[in-house]
């Protein structure tokens, strides 16, 4: 989109605002980029990723393909889904654009760049797009963590439950809420269409748009505590796997 002739471009930071505009951003940075440090080193790490039933989300699903070398950890073979699912979210994309590319810093700030603004029309911004197709990959990862979370109760054979199984309960549920709260999941479910009698099953769909719809109001939230439930998830069962912490087994 080209800048309407006389408009000004403001110098990087320049606002007429007079509340912490940059405290969001800034947040989002350190919570962010800590996550995506921490994230890393753990996928770097191939080990004490399983402890008992339990295994680390970041390994899942666990694929030890016969030409992997050892020095390459799986964890490398399935982060494309998630991490790909995080940075085309609508959300994620507001928020990094702000915090890391000053692109702009935040409503009403000048961002210093000149003109050419092209929105999400052109390499490398229009793979965004991508994301509907990122939302499948995401459904399926998260129905596979689903599925350790069941495993997750079973200790040699017999049915038990662990603080850990707890813990992996909670990530699944929130990572549920946070896909299922997608922008493009609300438009499949029905966000598409303007007429809900028109359609089969029409007060159905209507009925589940509606909940999906409520989810959708609550996305940011999800976001972000899934990405810490997600992190924590890991730690607790790497340090239950280094023998730094003592798994509670509930019943
Ligand atoms: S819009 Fe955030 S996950 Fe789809």
């Amino acid at each position: 989109m080209l800048r309407p002739q006389g408009m000004v471009t403001l110098s990087l930071g320049a606002t007429d605002r007079k509340d912490a505009w940059w405290l969001s951003p800034l947040l989002f940075a350190i919570a962010f980029g800590g996550f995506s440090i921490y994230a890393t080193w753990a996928a770097w790490q191939n080990e004490f990723y399983r402890f008992g039933p339990y295994l680390s989300p970041f390994y899942s699903p666990l694929l030890k393909p016969e030409w992997l070398p050892p020095w390459l950890s799986p964890a490398f073979l399935i982060l494309g889904a998630p991490l790909g699912f995080r940075l085309t979210c609508y959300y994620y994309r507001k928020a990094y654009y702000r915090a890391f590319l000053l692109d702009p810093p935040g409503c009403a700030v000048g961002e210093g760049k000149p003109s050419g603004y092209r929105g999400e029309r052109a390499f490398p911004f229009i793979l965004q797009n991508l994301h509907r197709f990122f939302l499948a990959l995401a459904i399926l990862v998260w129905g596979i963590l689903v599925k350790d979370t069941v495993e997750a109760c079973i200790w040699d054979g017999q049915f038990g439950i662990g603080l850990g199984t707890l813990v992996m309960m909670v990530n699944v549920v929130l990572l549920g809420l946070y896909t299922f709260s997608c922008h493009s999941f609300r438009h499949l479910i029905g966000g598409k269409h303007d007429c809900w009698s028109c359609l089969t099953f029409g007060k159905q769909r209507h009925t589940l748009w509606r909940g999906v719809s409520w989810l959708n109001g609550r996305h940011m939230q999800f976001a972000w505590v899934s990405m810490i439930w997600v992190g924590l998830t890991d730690v607790y069962i790497r340090l239950c796997a280094m023998g730094l912490l003592q798994d509670s087994r509930l019943f």
